[in-house]
């Protein structure tokens, strides 16, 4: 049996603000510069979630990206889009949101819901036209 990958991509917006509590508001503005404004600011995430597995010789597919698009809305999408990511995620709670950590928190929230056989390939996470992250898992 072939084993492909299979992509779907998702659009959400949400608010944040990269922060250390244990910093200095110098520091946090040094490091995290714009990012870092109290008074948030936002940006428009493109999600791109890659699944892999065997195509099924009945359907043809790796899975019904209906179902991916269901469990990416469920998981994540209807948690963050135009929602705080520092104050009204509860997954995110502690969580400095970066988009190296959004999307390693992105990913523990899909792992364990796709079909059986059926394994999460890579995830790829743009925050900005330019600045993108990719995870794999460990
Ligand atoms: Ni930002």
């Amino acid at each position: 049996m072939p084993t492909v990958r299979a992509t779907r991509r998702v659009h959400f917006s949400s608010a944040h603000r990269l922060y250390r509590p244990d910093w200095s508001e110098e520091r946090n503005q040094e490091v995290f510069g714009d990012c870092s404004n109290p008074e948030w600011h936002g940006h428009n995430y493109e999600l791109y979630v890659t699944v892999e597995g065997p195509v099924d010789p009945e359907t043809g597919y790796v899975m019904d990206l209906k179902l991916l698009k269901q469990a990416l809305n469920e998981r994540v999408v209807d948690d963050v889009d135009h929602r705080n990511l520092n104050t009204q995620v509860s997954w995110m709670e502690g969580v400095n949101p970066t988009t190296e950590n959004f999307v390693v928190a992105i990913w523990r929230r899909l792992e364990d819901h796709l079909p059986e056989g059926v394994g999460l390939a890579g995830i790829r996470l743009e925050e900005t036209a330019r600045n993108s992250v990719e995870y794999f898992g460990d």
